[in-house]
């Protein structure tokens, strides 16, 4: 598409804030004010506002829901609710390590509880978590928490609840960053005990994001959810939960639509999708006699590092806008035809995750002893894909590759 090559251009300013993770959102609007100047002229874009703190109600589309923030949970009032309780975080992978390093650096008395010797436990020791201080095995840990995060694997939580069930006792909270376990509970067999508080904070991202958005002073959207209040506050201790393991905003969910709408998306547009439409158009391309650096570019490039910021920053029908009136005719009518192709994928991809088909799936892979080495045969295949080769040696073109 060459209408949004100038734009492209014009847009390098814009890639680069995205791509460093050090960006402030100040900095980051300001550029693309400045490449919004530079490349676009007809588009009004929405001016982004400073929200006010404090916790609100939002119009979203027409429905009102409301929006709890860490600005009604200053870390003095964090700590002073959490001034009785241990934290403790079972499990230190992506989620372990962020949601754990940021209650640490909030105050919080937080302790892991992971298998030693493990890689978990040679990262903790590496983070700074010191053996018999601040760090245990499982059931030690779980034995000195008063809140249990149960940030194991999803299959790990399946395969060790016989064990660590009977440990939740009476006054013991359970907190959980996924629905999964107890929503497909006839298939995890994880049956929460019946009294105790249950209650979910899932950041939407990775931990490492968990991690990078909290030392920026920002913070991640997470959705919360209670599955099961004994105490009467259970609400009340999942948003202080959220916030305190580094959450900016917290939307209200329920377990189930937690998992339902967190299995779907990341096979969805997030990730399974994105890559199968990727692949489609890229195939076709090649089998139509076009390069693998036209392709490359024509597929990813240009949406990565050119397109895909803009509905970031501004939504849809700005980056329409800021293309050709040729590419935004095209666009414009072939989306219908995309929708009507692909919405019966979806319903079926969303008929599969509420059946219970993908928990299932998961589970029985990720507990297999070698599911490690057999992702990583799937990954070097992808690796090796020609787009993906193309790709690399697009990416090392890059004027911060050359160097
Ligand atoms: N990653 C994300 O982006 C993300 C986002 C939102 C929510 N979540 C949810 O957060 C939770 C944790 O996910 P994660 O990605 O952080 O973790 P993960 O990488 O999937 O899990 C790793 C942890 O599980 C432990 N583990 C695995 N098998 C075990 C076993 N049999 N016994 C004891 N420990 C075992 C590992 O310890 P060793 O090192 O000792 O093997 C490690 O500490 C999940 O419920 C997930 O769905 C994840």
């Amino acid at each position: 598409m060459s209408a949004a090559r100038n734009l492209q251009k014009a847009l390098r300013p814009l890639a680069r804030q995205v791509a460093s993770p050090a960006v402030q959102r100040r900095t980051f609007v300001a550029a693309a004010g400045a490449v919004r100047a530079a490349a676009v002229s007809r588009a009004a874009a929405p001016v982004a506002k400073q929200q006010t703190r404090g916790v609100k109600t939002i119009d979203f589309a027409g429905h009102k829901e409301d929006v709890y923030e860490r600005a009604d949970w200053p870390v003095e009032k964090l700590q002073d609710y959490f001034k009785n309780d241990t934290l403790a975080l079972i499990g230190y992978g992506s989620q372990g390590h962020g949601q754990g390093l940021n209650l640490r650096d909030n105050g919080i008395n937080v302790i892991i509880g992971v298998r030693k010797d493990g890689k978990s436990w040679k990262d903790a020791i590496q983070d700074g978590w010191v053996p018999g201080k601040n760090l245990f095995e499982v059931d030690e840990a779980i034995s000195k928490g008063t809140i249990i995060m149960n940030l194991l694997s999803d299959a790990a939580q399946s395969e060790t609840w016989p064990h660590i069930k009977p440990q939740i006792t009476k006054g013991k909270t359970l907190y959980f960053s996924h629905g999964f376990s107890p929503v497909f509970k006839d298939l995890t067999k994880v049956e929460v005990p019946t009294d105790v508080d249950v209650i979910l904070c899932a950041p939407k991202g990775s931990g490492r994001t968990v991690r990078s958005l909290f030392k920026e002073g920002r913070g991640i959207n997470s959705s919360f959810a209670v599955y099961q209040d004994v105490t009467g506050k259970a609400k009340e201790k999942a948003i202080a939960m959220g916030v305190a393991i580094g959450s900016g905003y917290l939307y209200e969910t329920t377990f189930e639509k937690e998992v339902y709408s967190d299995l779907y998306g990341e096979r969805g547009c997030l990730m399974g999708g994105i890559h199968g439409m990727f692949l489609a158009q890229y195939e076709v391309l090649r089998e139509r006699g076009h390069s693998p650096s036209e392709a490359f570019n024509e597929t990813v490039e240009e949406a990565t590092q050119s397109l895909y910021p803009l509905i970031g920053a501004y939504g849809m029908d700005w980056m329409f806008d800021a293309c050709s009136t040729t590419a935004r005719r095209g666009a414009i009518d072939w989306t219908p035809k995309f929708k009507d192709a692909l919405k019966p994928v979806f319903n079926n991809l969303y008929d599969s995750v509420k059946d219970g088909s993908e928990t299932k799936r998961s589970l029985e892979y990720n507990s297999q002893p070698d599911y490690r080495e057999k992702y990583e045969k799937e990954l070097e295949e992808i690796r090796n894909l020609e787009i993906w080769r193309a790709g690399k040696a697009v990416r090392a073109l890059r004027p911060e590759n050359t160097k």
